[in-house]
């Protein structure tokens, strides 16, 4: 469907009688064709980052990064060659790195073409840790002495009294928006524990993501001797959780094992939720291996801890641009997901004079679309002004060729939602004559985990979300947390519908741009008791789309 509408949309000048192309597609595409050269030079000259651009390389090495060209310009085959803004910050303020061969990994240093610049510096000690971390990495990676000797020993089985290097294991577990989350977390949790994080690819993790650490893979080797993940649950003997409940491991004991697995997914329960506890945090650091399993963002708790509080404070000194930093710094799309991500926006999005993006997950068992949805979507996005009103009564005619024109890119299991917007803004003229494009890449009726070319498009996905300038969520939505963090934007939260009705008022602006932790504990590790982790810290606070969640914003007071 999404590759007919490309095909179509960029025959339109040619084939004037094709007919299965929505006219709003049409006419936008003809507009922009005109107007094409205006545009290109008012945005190099005003918004450089939403150029759509296609680049050359003249070599593969960073440093000739500054000889590439733009040679072609979109739905202008002859546009003159104009170079790259050569200020572009191409390692966004200093959060990545040099020394990556380029080919290998187009979106790495190509994302600056497209995303506007962040407002949000890293700190000068977030960029300290990371080299320090790539330098680690480098040290303790796969097939390195260290973790030859550490493996080694962990087949002997026998309690390992010191190593050079400690790792992190992540397992590769729920859907494409959790694992994001998951492994932010867990490249965090690395962070603060000198660490080295190793990945399980999963089905696709290497399909998805290029590597995001020089040199060495932060995939873990396919012979790593503990591999059989699936095995590992809260009643495996190795959880900790269970060890605990057991009384198999205190942090009194001579000999603690190798390895530990850390069951931190939903279920979790009160003795595995003691990792968020300083006591537990100090045994761990005398375990070479940690093996974790989660699907929610447990970072909000992390800031709870206060042995890692100093550290997080002086790494985030905005708390809410966690995710923001740690994202743009680990997700860099594969080859293959940049075509998607790449081609889509320059066809759709890169010459709109705004981007609204719009999630939609709706949480009803019976199959939509539903009139309650579309409702809450409508009246959010009017209320809020991020789209005009629609005139019923008579068309406006104004002249054509000064419009606005705002392209919507909407995200949904189904088409429904999607096609219910867009003929609204086909069949009726806008009151303020703005010419709204509606658009959905893809709709794939019901959501599947671990299926390769559902997740590069899901991947493609919350990557053009976050680079649109606003952005509606739906309540609960990891894939919109990932959009709006990447994106540094502060969505509007579309309230969870009850009883099959839109709620009124349809949604709010979120507090923060960070993703939700859904499942929080609730406990107080020294006092032994119950107590309500929302109300401790200014910056940790309950979620606006779940009231039990946990999210960091910047906040001075209770
Ligand atoms: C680590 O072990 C692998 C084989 O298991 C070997 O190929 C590699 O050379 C070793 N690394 C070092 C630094 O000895
Ligand atoms: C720690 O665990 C060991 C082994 O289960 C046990 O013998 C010992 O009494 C425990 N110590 C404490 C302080 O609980
Ligand atoms: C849900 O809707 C039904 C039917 O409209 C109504 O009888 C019921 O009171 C509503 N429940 C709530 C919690 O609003």
């Amino acid at each position: 469907m999404d590759m007919m509408r490309i095909r179509n949309s960029s025959k339109q000048q040619t084939d004037p009688e094709n007919e299965s192309v929505s006219r709003l597609v049409e006419r936008k595409t003809g507009l922009n064709t005109m107007k094409t050269m205006g545009i290109l030079v008012a945005c190099l000259m005003i918004l450089p980052v939403f150029v759509t651009i296609s680049v050359i390389y003249k070599g593969s090495s960073l440093d000739q990064y500054n000889d590439a060209r733009v040679i072609h310009a979109k739905g202008s085959e002859d546009a003159t060659s104009k170079p790259v803004d050569e200020h572009k910050d191409k390692l966004l303020d200093g959060l990545l790195t040099t020394g990556f061969e380029e080919r290998s990994c187009l979106s790495r240093y190509q994302s600056v073409l497209y995303r506007r610049a962040s407002p949000h510096k890293p700190s000068s000690h977030l960029k300290t840790m990371l080299r320090k971390y790539e330098d680690l990495h480098r040290r303790c990676g796969p097939y390195t002495e260290s973790y030859n000797k550490t493996v080694k020993k962990l087949k002997s089985g026998h309690h390992i009294t010191s190593t050079d290097c400690n790792y992190v294991v992540w397992i590769s577990y729920s859907g494409l928006g959790n694992r994001i989350l998951t492994l932010a977390s867990a490249f965090l949790y690395a962070l603060l524990t000198d660490r080295v994080l190793l990945v399980d690819r999963g089905k696709d993790i290497d399909d998805l993501f290029c590597e995001p650490f020089p040199e060495k893979s932060w995939l873990l080797p396919l012979d790593f001797p503990l591999n059989q993940f699936n095995n590992f649950d809260q009643k495996s003997p190795q959880c900790y959780g269970n060890m605990l409940k057991k009384n198999h491991i205190n942090n009194s004991m001579d000999s603690l094992p190798p390895y530990l697995y850390l069951h931190l997914a939903h279920d979790y329960d009160d003795h595995d939720k003691l990792f968020f506890c300083d006591q537990d945090q100090s045994l761990f650091r005398k375990i070479p291996w940690l093996i974790m399993k989660t699907d929610t963002y447990f970072i909000p708790s992390l800031f709870l801890i206060s042995s890692f509080d100093q550290e997080l404070s002086k790494l985030f000194p905005s708390r809410e641009t966690v995710f923001h930093h740690l994202g743009r710094y680990l997700f860099h799309p594969s080859n293959a997901v940049w075509g998607l991500i790449t081609r889509y926006y320059e066809v759709y999005l890169a010459n709109a004079d705004a981007r609204l993006g719009i999630q939609i997950r709706v949480f009803d068992t019976r199959p939509g679309p539903f009139q309650y949805v579309f409702d809450q979507i409508v009246a959010c996005f009017l209320k809020e002004n991020l789209l005009p009103e629609v005139s019923v009564q008579e068309p406006i005619v104004t002249p054509s060729g000064n419009r606005k024109s705002k392209a919507v890119l909407m995200t949904s299991l189904s088409s429904g939602y999607f096609e219910m917007v867009r003929n609204m803004y086909w069949e009726n003229p806008t009151v303020t004559g703005e010419v709204i494009g509606v658009y959905q890449p893809s709709n794939e009726e019901y959501q599947q985990t671990e299926k390769k070319t559902h997740n590069r498009k899901a991947w493609a996905e919350m990557y053009l979300l976050s680079l649109t300038d606003s952005l509606i969520t739906s309540s609960w939505s990891t894939f919109g947390y990932v959009a709006q963090g990447l994106g540094g934007l502060k969505p509007w939260i579309l309230y969870k519908p009850e009883n099959s009705t839109a709620p009124d008022p349809p949604c709010s602006r979120a507090m923060s741009m960070e993703p939700c932790f859904h499942a929080p504990p609730f406990y107080d590790c020294k006092a032994k008791t119950g107590i309500d982790t929302g109300a401790i810290v200014p910056h940790v606070r309950h979620c606006e789309d779940m009231s039990w969640g946990l999210k960091l914003v910047d906040r001075d007071e209770l």
